[in-house]
């Protein structure tokens, strides 16, 4: 595909050099303009360089006078990343002072945005009434991180993982994709119930939103999914083949019942490390009741599979306090995973219950991709994303 990518001035903008690289690499024919403020941060030789075109720059060169009609014809994305509030409110208000802003006015293509500036520019009315108007016209926007700024604050307005960025050209390009179609995934879901007497149980926050999200996802893209699942009060996506459990016996059963099919395994279930060593069968009365429980480990699912896999890709989750890396590495080697999808709970807006998470992705071969806060949908496609990378990259075959 033809893709124009438009380059913003602002401390992200040498991070686009990365991304013309990654979409040369995926095969696209990537058209870099910059304006005249992203030359402040980069040189035009750098994306001439990687993308093997001219790199355009400004309106008002005599060659450059009908370029901007041609070029909008005859591409089929235009993408702009970094984007600063400027190109926002230029784009929003359809001012055509520069070469990229006339571009976008005679553009009849998908557009895609990904914005990057500081915490109180990207929070500030007019930016967030021109966002508005900008997602109102249909523009795909890749929202912006939050993390450590280059003006050393901390909030949101970090320009998005390339990852991310790329993820959004695949999608808009061709939407409905069926990449994994052919795959068998076998999704672990909820919490487990591990039962004191027939009315009581030891368990946990998990809701199951990320692991039915997961689900969704994967049928979306055309993947046969088996979903075992602890009890949770979601209704599962149609076209799952739902098992239901409730304990981590009853979980581990299931899941080695439905091995054979399966192409690849996520193990995002919230699965008790411990049970009751022995439940009563009748309801424990106050009188007399024991002041401690006796506990029983119960066997680690997950590690089982690194043992049994195969050639089965291995996804596992983990669910940290602190120390969210190492743990995560520690897991991966220990389990023998592909990939752990690490988890950071207890914050606002991630983890259990919540409607978005905020996950690293840790890979074999060490590859680290940090997803910041998004809905548990939008994570539940970069992990499939990056299964299919490692797919390809390591010749994890079936
Ligand atoms: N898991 C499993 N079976 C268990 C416990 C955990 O399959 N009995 C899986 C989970 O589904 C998850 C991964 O192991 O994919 C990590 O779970 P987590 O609770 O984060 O880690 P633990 O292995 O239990 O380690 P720790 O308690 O030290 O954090």
């Amino acid at each position: 595909m033809r893709i124009i990518l438009g380059v913003t001035g602002g401390i992200a903008a040498y991070k686009a050099a990365d991304l013309a690289r990654s979409l040369v690499r995926d095969g696209h024919e990537v058209q870099a303009v910059l304006t005249r403020s992203a030359e402040e941060f980069v040189s035009p030789t750098t994306f001439a360089a990687l993308t093997g075109r001219k790199v355009l720059t400004n309106l008002f060169e005599p060659s450059a006078a009908i370029e901007h009609i041609d070029l909008a014809q005859a591409n089929d994305l235009l993408l702009v990343a970094p984007a600063t509030a400027n190109i926002l409110a230029e784009f929003a208000h359809g001012l055509a002072g520069g070469f990229l802003s006339t571009l976008y006015l005679a553009f009849r293509g998908p557009v895609i945005l990904a914005p990057a500036m500081n915490t109180n520019m990207w929070e500030h009315e007019a930016t967030r009434a021109n966002m508005e108007t900008l997602r109102r016209r249909g523009h795909v926007i890749v929202e912006p991180g939050v993390g450590l700024l280059a003006c050393g604050t901390f909030g949101a307005g970090r320009l998005a993982e390339n990852d991310g960025i790329l993820d959004a050209v695949r999608k808009t390009l061709n939407p409905g994709v069926r990449d994994l179609e052919g795959e068998t995934i076998l999704i672990t879901a909820g919490p487990t119930q591990e039962p004191i007497d027939p009315v009581r149980f030891i368990s946990n926050r998990s809701s199951g939103k990320m692991g039915y999200a997961l689900a969704e996802a994967a049928l979306d893209r055309g993947a046969r999914v088996i979903l075992v699942s602890g009890p949770v009060a979601l209704d599962p996506p149609r076209g799952a083949e739902v098992v239901r459990v409730r304990t981590a016996v009853e979980m581990r059963d299931a899941v080695f019942l439905h091995l054979e099919p399966a192409t690849a395994i996520i193990k995002c279930a919230a699965v008790a490390d411990f049970r009751p060593a022995a439940p009563a069968r009748q309801k424990i009365k106050k009188k007399g009741a024991p002041a401690t429980l006796e506990l029983e480990p119960v066997g680690d699912i997950l590690a089982e599979l690194g043992r049994t896999r195969g050639e089965r890709l291995l996804v596992g989750f983990a669910a940290e306090t602190e120390n969210v890396l190492a743990y995560a590495l520690r897991k991966l080697e220990e389990k023998n995973c592909d990939m752990i999808v690490a988890n950071r709970v207890g914050g606002e807006g991630a983890g259990f219950e919540s409607d978005t998470n905020e996950v690293l992705l840790v890979m074999r071969g060490g590859v680290v991709v940090e997803v910041p806060r998004a809905p548990k949908r939008e994570i539940a496609d970069r992990i499939l994303g990056q299964m299919i990378r490692l797919r390809r990259t390591a010749g994890v075959t079936r």
